[in-house]
């Protein structure tokens, strides 16, 4: 199976695609999180990227496309999360998955305002080390601030500064935006209401794909 979690940041794609990937046994590709590796590693993809990244930009569609290019030849289920961010990209996509002779069967749309996105993200606090996401409020690690798994101190992000957020939010309208479109007229996209509790979301998904 393969699904695409699209919507605006902070719309809940990477919390989701963990669970559900997780349960239907999917390999959960992220962009973002590739992108971010990458910087960690301080690869020259991953410095370049930064550049972008820490305004809230979007990284230019030929070094994303390349990353996934290589993840899907390995992995041929998954949730992609944070792409195609732009119609060149799905563009890009459609051509990659033909030439591997696969097809996607359902892109989610994660469908939440701007004023939820700013209030989930600044609390929004991640491990360094394994990538866990937690909420100062929603989700909160057992012990202050530390991650459930490794013991890691929490971080903020650095594009989850609210002036960063709220361009990556334009940035969505103006660039990602136009792909629901795109997936529309295939019949392939499934709006949800992200601002709904967690295991609600959830169940929408597990629901949708039965
Ligand atoms: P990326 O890492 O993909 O960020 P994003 O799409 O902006 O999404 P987020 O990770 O911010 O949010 P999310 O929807 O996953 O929410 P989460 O589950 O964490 O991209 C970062 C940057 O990389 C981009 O700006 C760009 O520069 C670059 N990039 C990446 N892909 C690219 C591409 N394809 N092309 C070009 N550039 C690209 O949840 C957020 C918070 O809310 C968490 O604290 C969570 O615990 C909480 N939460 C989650 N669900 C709920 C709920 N239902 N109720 C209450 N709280 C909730």
């Amino acid at each position: 199976m393969r699904l695409i979690f699209i919507g605006p940041p902070g719309a809940g794609k990477g919390t989701q695609a963990k669970i559900i990937s997780e349960r239907l046994n999917l390999k959960h590709i992220s962009t973002g999180d590739l992108l971010r590796e990458n910087l960690q590693n301080k690869t020259a993809l991953g410095l370049k990227a930064k550049e972008y990244m820490d305004k809230g930009e979007l990284v230019p569609d030929n070094l994303v496309i390349e990353i996934v290019k290589e993840v899907i030849k390995t992995n041929k289920n998954f949730i992609m999360d944070g792409f195609p961010r732009t119609i060149n990209q799905a563009i890009a996509f459609d051509e990659m998955l033909k030439n591997l002779s696969l097809s996607i069967d359902k892109v989610f749309y994660f469908s939440i305002g701007e004023e939820e996105v700013i209030k989930r993200i600044s609390g929004r606090r991640v491990c360094p080390k394994c990538g866990a996401v937690y909420h100062v409020i929603y989700k909160k690690p057992k012990n202050d601030e530390m991650c459930d798994f490794d013991g890691e101190k929490l971080i903020q992000r650095d594009d989850d500064k609210e002036e960063v957020v709220r361009n990556r939010f334009k940035v969505y309208v103006t660039q990602t935006e136009p792909v629901l479109n795109y997936y529309k007229e295939k019949s392939l996209l499934i709006e949800i209401d992200a601002s709904l509790a967690p295991e609600k979301v959830t169940n929408i998904i597990i629901e949708a794909l039965r």
